[in-house]
């Protein structure tokens, strides 16, 4: 017997906007023999940094290698505090730990599932070093209000892992902080397979994160590690498949936009729809709504094949971050958000597939 999914296709949760000319560039990568740390890393760090409007990117493995660099080119010292949100993909906190300070959740607001700044500001310490604030799903947050919270020495790292071509009143997420973070993965704006990379207008903080991510070597055949560092390059294939897509962001922003549109024309008045603030551009990494009884919603809209999936994640649910809290903002995010499929090529027809087997399952 054939399943309705079956008959009617299966519709992902996320579709890379890649192609012909992505294969050519990696075609002619392979050709020229030189697969990594040659020019096509440069290339795409000079396309990052002029969409960030920025002096320097430096071209990662991952979002969290990017996330993990800039925590480590802070110098943190043990004992020293990071503050980040509650509700967030695990990495931003986990490279905070790793590096061997003690991440500070703070609760998010549950509308924008954005950190509170007004929060932010209750938990400075003495031993607070550094924000990492996070634009989630392509929302850029307040960063006026962050500003304002928190004292002028600390460190702003914008998790910008979903924020490409965000930006918060005209100007680009990724170039608000002292460091951004992005990440290349597959359900990203742009993506590289794996991939990230980090944004700075600092001179010495992206030469360190430049040497850190090449063991720690110095540059210039010196031969000299002062300080230990990593493997985290990102390949010049990978690169070759970014570029394209970096160059053609405007058009994948655009067509981004319409399929929120197309959504929120469909759902406004049936469940949370997302948005950015007034004056913001949203960068539509994900479309996630919020709904009550969210499991089961997402179980019948997946029993339909369609591919949704939970939002991310409350930090303070997970056995390594269990004694913090609480955090109702973020519980509230963590319980009812539902991301749905969302990709560029995603047709008015499966819209509207997408919106009936949601209207559905609400009204139950
Ligand atoms: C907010 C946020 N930060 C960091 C990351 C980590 O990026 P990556 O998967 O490229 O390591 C992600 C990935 O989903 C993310 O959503």
């Amino acid at each position: 017997m054939t399943s309705r999914a079956e008959t009617a296709g299966r519709i992902r949760l996320a579709r890379p906007d890649v192609g012909a000319e992505e294969a050519a560039a990696v075609a002619e990568v392979l050709e020229s023999g030189q697969l990594t740390m040659g020019p096509k890393v440069a290339e795409l760090e000079a396309e990052l940094a002029r969409v960030c409007s920025v002096e320097h990117a430096v071209a990662v493995s991952s979002g969290t290698a990017a996330l993990h660099l800039a925590v480590l080119a802070l110098g943190l010292e043990p004992g020293d505090e990071v503050i980040l949100p509650a509700y967030t993909f695990p990495a931003t906190a986990n490279v905070v730990a790793l590096a061997g300070a003690r991440p500070v959740l703070v609760d998010v607001d549950p509308r924008t599932m954005n950190l509170e700044p007004g929060r932010v500001y209750d938990a400075v310490t003495p031993a607070t070093r550094a924000v990492i604030a996070v634009h989630l799903f392509g929302r850029p947050l307040d960063w006026e209000a962050l500003q304002s919270a928190v004292p002028a020495e600390l460190a702003l790292v914008e998790d910008a892992a979903g924020a490409l071509g965000a930006r918060w009143r005209g100007r680009p997420c990724g170039g608000l902080g002292l460091m951004g973070c992005f990440s290349f993965h597959p359900r990203k704006i742009v993506t590289t397979g794996e991939g990230g990379a980090v944004t700075t207008s600092d001179e010495e903080l992206a030469g360190a994160i430049r040497r850190m991510r090449h063991h720690g070597i110095e540059p210039h055949g010196s031969f000299e590690i002062r300080r230990p560092g990593t493997n985290y390059r990102l390949s010049d294939i990978q690169c070759a498949v970014g570029i394209p897509q970096l160059r053609r962001l405007d058009d994948l922003l655009e067509a981004r936009r319409r399929v929120a549109e197309g959504y929120t024309e469909r759902l406004a008045g049936l469940v949370e729809t997302p948005s950015a603030d007034e004056g913001d551009t949203h960068g539509w990494q994900a479309y996630v709504v919020r709904v009550d009884r969210r499991d089961e919603i997402l179980a019948a809209l997946r029993a339909q094949g369609i591919q949704a999936q939970i939002g991310t994640y409350a930090l303070h649910r997970l056995s390594a971050y269990r004694d913090e809290g609480p955090f109702p903002g973020a519980d509230a995010a963590f319980e009812r958000a539902l991301a749905l499929p969302f990709h560029t090529k995603l047709t008015e027809d499966e819209l509207d597939r997408v919106a009936g087997a949601l209207t559905t399952a609400v009204s139950n």
